[in-house]
């Protein structure tokens, strides 16, 4: 396994986080910083993405990288029945870095075991998305001023979505106060509540999304309802539209308060949010850009601020 492999949220120190965002903010400045030169980066994606396929592509391209890859799994050899390792471990014979998103909760793990190169999560069922979380503590830190001491409310799939589980093992650094909002078949698994007890994490849980709740917010974390994830769907078209915000539901919320969501969104979060200030998730897609640049840099052992470019 190679040690800069990123598979979860905890392979990444707080020091590091904060390494990262200060060179996602360099390259916010400097997105073209052309320091991947001769190096060639896959795309491994087993599962549909619009935002982290395209984000981490641009940012090998700007960074003047290549890429190579599939986005349909359909057209690679594993159709055929090739197992995982042996995509890996093909995949390995070409390239210096492999982005890999898949359906199965560990197959991150397991490819990182069975190459020498590094390898990063691109979302491994409903476990971790890694870098998910590190563009959602740049957005929150952009918007805050700080990651310290936050009310951050997380709303809808806490059960399957990957993006709220990484993001709350990230925030054990910084001292939340989270609320978890979300309906009794989806409500946030034992095992992250538990880490919230071993890390002095304070949460506490509501099925209502409550005007109390929204308005003592400075995050609201909003989720789609993973469909794919559910096995019984009489079960996912009961719960799919329990929780949606509307613009109205603001009025009384705070100055700093930001509503983000990992995207895509179905129907979560009313249209009639998109143009009130506190709307920041497609701003928070844009700092996808900046926080992968700054991941691909650390998979592949590059200081970015070491490094002069006829860019910069
Ligand atoms: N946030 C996110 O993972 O989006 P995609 O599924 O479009 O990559």
């Amino acid at each position: 396994m190679n040690p800069n492999s990123l598979v979860t949220i905890d392979d990444i120190s707080k020091d590091e986080m904060l390494a990262i965002l200060k060179e996602a903010s360099f390259f916010e400045e400097h997105p073209n910083h052309r320091i991947l030169e001769g190096r060639v980066v896959a795309t491994l994606f087993f599962e549909p993405s619009t935002r982290t396929r395209l984000s981490f592509e641009t940012a090998v391209n700007r960074l003047g990288g290549r890429i190579i890859g599939f986005s349909d799994a359909s057209t690679s050899s594993s159709s055929k029945g090739e197992t995982l390792k042996d995509t890996i471990k093909m995949v390995s014979n070409y390239v210096d870095l492999i982005i890999m998103r898949h359906h199965l909760e560990g197959a991150a793990r397991y490819a990182s075991e069975v190459t020498d190169v590094p390898v990063i999560n691109a979302g491994d069922g409903a476990n971790q998305h890694p870098s998910q979380t590190m563009l959602d503590l740049y957005s929150i830190y952009k918007t805050q001023g700080r990651l310290e001491n936050l009310n951050i409310t997380m709303v809808g799939d806490l059960k399957y979505g990957r993006t709220v589980h990484s993001l709350l093992m990230a925030m054990r650094h910084f001292n939340p106060n989270f609320r978890f909002v979300a309906c009794e078949e989806l409500k946030m698994p034992v095992e992250y509540k538990d880490f919230c007890d071993k890390n002095g994490i304070s949460y506490t849980e509501y099925t209502d999304f409550s005007p109390e709740v929204i308005n003592t917010s400075d995050i609201i974390y909003m989720t789609r309802v993973q469909r794919e994830r559910f096995s019984d769907l009489m079960e996912y078209e009961r719960v799919k539209n329990i929780y949606t915000l509307h613009n109205a539901m603001l009025d009384n919320s705070r100055e700093n308060l930001r509503i983000l969501h990992p995207l895509p969104r179905v129907n979560e979060i009313s249209q009639d949010v998109d143009d009130n200030p506190k709307a920041y998730y497609f701003d928070q897609a844009r700092n996808g850009l900046f926080t992968r640049q700054a991941l691909i840099c650390r998979a592949l052992g590059i200081n970015p601020l070491n490094i002069k470019t006829n860019d910069d």
